[in-house]
């Protein structure tokens, strides 16, 4: 046991989480930001968030002491979901009995972008906060770390727990992926050559806050007509997922993939409080994706996020072709691109 009469005068740590894009989809959750469907995702490289965080002793008796600035500047709004994070958790924070926390969070990419913020900033909170509390009970960063780490950054978002780990990476209990779990995600280690380094250029059409947010978006699945034919169905799909990315077999990945995308938002459509969260330009832009497709045969295919913008997707070997495809036919119809690929995950800074 941590020995927390022992406060320290200054300990600070910084963590880098990158951004993760899930291939097939978490929509619906229950319990205690549990899962009703398991997910798979791909971890990305320079879509990131860089979490400073500096302990030191309290000065009040809050149970919680928290100061969060976003980029260089307070931010009370997420702060408090911070905050309450921390305090909804506490049990696994030993060190906050007796210090409190100074956070200073900023992202590669700008707000807004399409890019999960949430599990990029919650992966790199989770990171630094358990690796203060290793270092307060004298552990040494091992392999369960990660996955304990996981665990509570699902707490946070449950995007997140994918982030931590490189490359491809499961969330939920999934038949033929030994050791997975709803508590935390696993990574994915059988991978065929063929989805290794693969790209993924962020088209932003709409820079604009999102009409709903996810958490409204998981929750009207509770009553949704479809919710179960829906969660058999994603279970499913991360098993078949999992074998295609074993043997190889692209043309499947991408049914799979764009068809998780149109069903994430098929449920959306299709709520009680049903909403529309693509944008004219989305489907111009899926509509070019699946002509170019057609006519050159390069494996270029699309996702989205809970909002407007595509993830475009493709294999590293195509780069220059489906950049140019971008840059001559897509931008067009798109304020910006993030141009993004497979990450290998998380990392301890020295600063
Ligand atoms: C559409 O992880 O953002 O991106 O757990 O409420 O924070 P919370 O939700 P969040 O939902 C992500 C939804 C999604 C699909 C996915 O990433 O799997």
């Amino acid at each position: 046991m941590m020995n927390t009469a022992n406060t320290i005068e200054q300990l600070k740590v910084t963590w880098r989480c990158p951004s993760n894009i899930a291939i097939v989809k978490y929509w619906g959750k229950h319990g205690k930001q549990l899962p009703c469907n398991p997910s798979v995702s791909l971890t990305l490289n320079n879509s990131y968030t860089e979490v400073d965080l500096s302990v030191s002793p309290k000065t009040g008796n809050e149970d919680v002491e928290l100061s969060y600035f976003f980029e260089g500047e307070r931010n009370d709004a997420f702060g408090k979901r911070v905050a309450k994070y921390l305090a909804d958790n506490i049990e696994h924070f030993s060190f906050l009995k007796d210090h409190a926390v100074e956070i200073q969070s900023s992202n590669s990419f700008p707000h807004s972008a399409g890019i999960a913020s949430s599990a990029s900033a919650f992966g790199a909170i989770a990171l630094a906060m358990f690796d203060v509390e290793y270092q307060f009970k004298g552990q040494d960063i091992d392999d369960a770390f990660y996955q304990k780490a996981s665990n509570l950054a699902r707490l946070g978002s449950g995007s997140a727990s994918r982030s931590l780990f490189p490359q491809f990476a499961a969330w939920g209990e999934i038949n033929g992926l030994e050791g997975s779990s709803d508590l935390y995600a696993t990574p994915v280690k059988n991978v065929h050559p063929i989805f290794h380094n693969m790209c993924d250029s962020i088209l932003i059409v709409d820079d604009q806050p999102k009409a709903v947010s996810s958490s409204v978006g998981h929750g009207l699945m509770k009553d949704h007509p479809y919710a179960d034919a829906r969660f058999i169905q994603a279970k499913k799909r991360c098993s078949e997922l999992l074998e295609v990315l074993e043997s190889g077999d692209m043309d499947k990945f991408i049914t799979i993939c764009e068809s998780e995308a149109l069903t994430l938002h098929a449920m959306m459509m299709t709520s009680k409080d049903y909403y529309l969260l693509v944008k004219p330009n989305t489907i111009e832009v899926i509509d070019k994706i699946f002509k170019y497709r057609e006519k050159t045969g390069v494996p270029v295919y699309f996702t989205l996020d809970a909002g407007p913008n595509i993830h475009v997707l493709y294999p590293k070997k195509y780069q220059s072709d489906v950049e140019d495809f971008i840059k001559n036919d897509l931008q067009e119809s798109c304020i910006s691109t993030i141009f993004d690929h497979e990450g290998q995950g998380p990392m301890k800074m020295n600063k």
